[in-house]
């Protein structure tokens, strides 16, 4: 008995090896944690239960019967965040370069399902050469086997990617339909193709950094929803953000002990808005004011960055915050702002998490690039996004709501279910001056009149009571009181039910 307890110390051993020391300290010298480093950082401590260490590659072309190594790639199992049940898979470069192999996938595959059985969220940690190059279609097959399980996932649990490595060729479709993915600065790309092929292609040169590196795709592409100086400050953020997320669709998110009351009042947000309405303030500033201890985990900072999107919590619970930002653009909404917020708001809507939007919006961005590229088909998504969502919404409109865009950032008409507007509010079709120059355009000629008709416009329209008449605002609030009427909505809507019509599936304009 104790010589088969010992082979099985020393098979476990060989096991967490990988692909041997010489390539752990490749690993190392590339600034790069090994799988089960990884996991040791992101699981709490001894919490990790690990399935398939003994798994091998069913490969037997250019001499692959004799390169076998347990695990094949890729270390799986569970353990928990914080208390809380997480699926977690780690490609361990060291072994083929992390490749996926037909086992390797099969690997990933058992714990989605498992994930999906018992409603638990999958993190994927990347670091992969791609498909086994040696096993052909098997490989191919794989991805495809993981991919169909990611879209059966969708909705039902959260699934975070975090590449700390290479991600290339169709193996980035798989984080791709993740809800969210993260990059380690310096150390991580994606790309469909590499820079060797864009190069004998489209003559253009340009380095796997910025084609497809952090920067990149959290900057200029959107594909990604952060980028992390680091492994370690990465997989410490990710349980940060996990904390914030429910298990799976069957449940509410978390709620943590919160010590900031909800009756705390912020005086300073009645001079947040200044005199002059074409000048910018920091929307961020009122954001952070109102959530509990002004945490505010932010998505997507570097992109798109006249709409903000992230995670905070209220009265200890998790809340999704939508908001425009007057510092960028007059926080006007473009292709990028649309996208990026629709996305977001549908995983709120998914995973039961109430939906906060702040309104400070001068209406779409005008333009030749924006129309020719589809800001009506991109727009319409936002619009769809909070159209359908069920769950509890609340709104302040803290200065503009222009036209459309009004009626897109979770409006009354779009099901809101609590909509503040605070005194600065100008609800209206368009600003005083665009609005007089079309509708008195006959009296352009005459500066005094001019000036007379917008402050007559001003006055009628530029305010929150024309709403508030019709019952489309439900209260003009002070500033300084937005955190407590917000907890309080929430607090009324925490049992809120609302059930879309029976369909297959919506079409939501793609
Ligand atoms: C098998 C692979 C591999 C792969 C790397 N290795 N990629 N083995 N299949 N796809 C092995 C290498 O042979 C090497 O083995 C070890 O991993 C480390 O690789 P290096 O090249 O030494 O590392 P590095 O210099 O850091 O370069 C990493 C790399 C490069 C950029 C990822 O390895 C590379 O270009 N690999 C091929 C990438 C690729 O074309 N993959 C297919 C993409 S298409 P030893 O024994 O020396 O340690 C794809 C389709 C998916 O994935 C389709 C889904 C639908």
């Amino acid at each position: 008995m104790q010589k088969i307890i010992e082979q099985l110390d020393a098979k476990r051993e060989a096991a967490c090896l990988g692909g041997g020391q010489e390539r752990i300290d490749k690993q190392h010298a590339k600034g790069k944690l090994t799988a089960r480093e990884r996991i040791a950082l992101f699981l709490d401590a001894d919490s990790f239960e690990e399935w398939d260490m003994f798994v091998e590659h069913r490969c037997e072309d250019f001499g692959m019967a004799e390169q076998k190594v347990p695990g094949d790639g890729v270390v799986t199992g569970y353990g928990t965040v914080c208390g809380r049940l997480v699926f977690v898979f780690s490609q361990d470069f060291t072994v083929f370069g992390g490749s996926l192999s037909a086992a390797h996938a099969e690997k990933i595959c058992k714990i989605m399902d498992h994930a999906i059985k018992v409603g638990a969220p999958v993190v994927g940690l990347n670091d992969s050469g791609g498909a086994r190059i040696q096993e052909g279609v098997d490989a191919l097959a794989g991805y495809a086997d993981v991919f169909q399980r990611n879209v059966m996932a969708s909705g039902v649990i959260p699934q975070i990617s975090m590449i700390m490595g290479p991600c290339a060729g169709g193996a980035v479709y798989s984080p791709a339909m993740t809800d969210f993915i993260f990059m380690v600065k310096q150390t991580s790309y994606m790309f469909v193709t590499g820079p060797e092929v864009v190069k004998t292609v489209t003559h253009e040169q340009v380095t796997a950094e910025e084609l497809g590196g952090a920067a990149t795709h959290s900057g200029r592409s959107g594909v990604a929803d952060l980028a992390f100086d680091n492994g370690v400050e990465a997989l410490l953020m990710l349980r940060r953000f996990i904390n914030f997320l429910p298990s799976s669709n069957r449940e509410k998110p978390p709620t943590w002990p919160c010590h900031d009351a909800a009756e705390r009042k912020e005086k300073s947000l009645d001079n947040l808005i200044p005199e002059d309405p074409n000048k910018p303030y920091d929307m961020k500033e009122l954001v952070t004011k109102v959530l509990d201890d002004h945490d505010f985990f932010e998505l997507q900072p570097d992109y798109a960055a006249n709409i903000i999107i992230g995670m905070g919590r209220m009265q200890g619970s998790t809340v999704g915050i939508v908001a425009n930002q007057p510092m960028v653009l007059a926080g006007c909404l473009d292709i990028s702002s649309s996208c990026k917020a629709a996305r977001f708001v549908r995983f709120c809507d998914a995973f039961n998490i109430p939906i906060i939007t702040f309104v400070d919006v001068p209406g779409f961005l005008p333009g030749t690039s924006q129309e020719y590229g589809g800001i009506i088909k991109h727009g319409a998504k936002l619009l769809y996004a909070f159209a359908e969502a069920t769950v509890p919404k609340v709104t302040l409109i803290t200065r503009k709501a222009y036209g459309g865009a009004y009626d897109v950032m979770s409006s009354k008409h779009l099901r809101g279910d609590v909509n503040f507007a605070w005194p600065t509010a100008e609800i209206a079709v368009m600003g005083p001056k665009g609005a007089v120059e079309i509708i008195f355009r006959a009296d352009s000629g005459n500066q005094e009149l001019v000036r007379q008709r917008t402050e007559e416009y001003s006055t009628r329209f530029a305010n929150p009571f024309v709403a508030g008449s019709r019952g489309f605002i439900d209260d003009v609030i002070m500033p300084h009181n937005t955190r407590t009427r917000i907890c309080r909505s929430l607090a009324m809507l925490s049992n809120k039910k609302l059930e879309n019509p029976w369909r297959k599936h919506g079409n939501i304009p793609l």
